[in-house]
């Protein structure tokens, strides 16, 4: 076999064809509008259209390239198109985008500080920045016992912070001795369900996980927290964990900060905020009340890959105390010794997360910082939450729609007054058009539609085409009553 013979891509091949990428998605944005936003494939439509076996040769690139459009695009649910309404955004940027770019040519490993000194310190940094921009409690800084580390997602962060929790409670014997059965988990009947895998994965046990009621707003009622608190104690078992949410997923409802923090505080127990989409709106001065209360709380997230104009992932966490997570998953093999670790001079990011291998994140969180500014950040957020309350305005004086719960920034809850099977239908129109795409929750046994108001390049326009399309779909349907 001839030395010289490889199969990569050369320098100049991946210059022209990164050009041509980069061109298809400059045209993809440009043209997002023309695609169905929730994709209409059946299931299994797209392996079908798949070869069977895998090529035993090398095909070229424009080959590869072109099946995305033949094969791949049909399968596509448009989360950067404007008419997205859906779930939660989940919304990207120019320089996101390039940032990620970047992340993949580098290629970087950055488990460790030495392993390249850049991402790690990029990151702490950025970090930092952001706990000045949100005006997050100065006990979050990497100068002080805290501060901030990158995560794939909020379930990791929430993940890292229970295990936390776990060993302050039990001294650090339960990563000794293995968990023993009498821990207990807090979150509200409206927490994400990331709280309830991670309870799984701790090995805690779900029995031990007490969703608290919520009040007529969907918040947490401290009230109720604070009795199963005690009633737990009277029962010999330990409390551990609170998860409080600043936005819950199904409404954008607030749990009481303040009070839930004090009662973690008497209690001395771990207080997590999970602020996973909420929390960008504090970049805004005049919604930072939301966070009234995040100063007692020990560890705090939320998602830029969320509603920050950051490409998934990324989901920053705050700890007050870095010493008691480090402490919890800080494992040091012999082959990842290394001086700078040793010196103790240096933040080692792999012992802040499950994984040990960690992509160089900051770069796109970096490029969107210093691309947008803080101005302008604040200005995208303001135009979705003036957006949103627009559509609050227009199913208020709506005599058929009614609001289902309160929506105090970019997330709506209503429903036709035709009852459960009616708005099913609604929604089920609605997403087949093409057109749009919302999604639904249940409250109190009532079948409630979402939209959610985030995606990058959503403009006043495609909200009111999107108030037009459910009023005409409206009358559609009531001709077929
Ligand atoms: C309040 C809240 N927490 C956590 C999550 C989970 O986010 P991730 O996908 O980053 O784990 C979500 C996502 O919907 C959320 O809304």
């Amino acid at each position: 076999m001839s030395a010289k013979k490889n199969f990569h891509m050369s320098p100049d091949e991946f210059r022209q064809h990164g050009k041509a990428v980069v061109d298809w998605i400059a045209d993809y944005y440009e043209q997002v509008e023309s695609y169905p936003v929730l994709s209409q494939v059946k299931p299994g439509k797209i392996r079908e259209s798949l070869p069977a076996e895998p090529p035993l040769q090398g095909e070229n690139f424009e080959a590869i390239f072109k099946d995305v459009d033949r094969l791949i695009m049909p399968g596509v649910t448009h989360w950067q198109s404007p008419n997205f309404f859906a779930y939660f955004p989940a919304n990207a940027s120019g320089p996101s985008i390039l940032g990620d770019l970047l992340s993949s040519g580098l290629g970087v490993q950055g488990m460790l500080w030495s392993t390249s000194p850049a991402c790690t310190e990029l990151e702490t940094h950025v970090l930092d920045w952001l706990v000045d921009m949100l005006a997050l409690p100065t006990k979050f800084k990497s100068d002080s016992t805290g501060g901030g580390v990158i995560q794939d997602s909020a379930s990791s962060a929430a993940l890292c912070a229970l295990l936390a929790a776990r060993e302050q409670a039990t001294d650090f014997e339960s990563n000794d001795k293995g968990c023993e059965g009498r821990l207990i988990v807090y979150v509200s009947t409206q927490t994400h369900s990331s709280l309830e895998k991670a309870i799984k994965i701790a090995g805690m046990g779900q029995a031990n996980l007490r969703s608290i009621a919520v009040d007529e707003n969907f918040a947490m009622r401290p009230d109720e927290l604070a009795r199963q608190i005690q009633q737990d104690r009277q029962n010999g078992l330990i409390p551990c964990f609170v998860c409080a949410t600043v936005g819950t997923t199904s409404s954008n409802a607030m749990d009481p900060l303040p009070e839930i923090g004090r009662i973690c505080r008497d209690e001395k127990i771990w207080f997590h905020v999970d602020s996973a989409m909420s929390g960008t709106a504090a970049l805004c001065p005049e919604y930072r009340y939301l966070n009234d209360g995040v100063e007692l709380a020990d560890s705090y997230c939320f998602n830029p890959h969320k509603w920050m104009f950051v490409n998934f992932d990324c989901d920053c966490l705050y700890v007050a105390n870095r010493a008691i997570l480090i402490k919890t998953l800080s494992i040091l093999p012999e082959y990842l010794r290394n001086q700078a670790t040793e010196s103790g001079a240096v933040i080692d990011y792999r012992d802040w997360q499950i994984p040990l291998g960690r992509r160089f994140r900051s770069l796109k969180l970096w490029f969107v910082i210093r691309y947008y500014g803080i101005e302008g950040l604040q200005h995208h957020i303001r135009y979705h939450i003036e957006m949103a309350q627009n559509f609050v305005k227009w199913i208020e004086e709506a005599d058929d729609f009614e609001l289902v719960a309160p929506a105090p920034l970019n997330l709506i809850c209503f429903r036709h007054q035709r009852g459960n099977a009616f708005n099913q239908q609604l929604l089920e129109r609605l997403n087949q058009s093409g057109n749009l795409y919302l999604t639904h929750t249940v409250f109190n046994g009532e079948y409630t539609l979402r939209l959610s108001i985030g995606q990058t390049h959503t403009e006043e326009h495609h909200v009111a085409q999107a108030w037009q399309q459910i009023q005409e779909t409206v009358a559609d349907l009531e001709k077929k009553l």
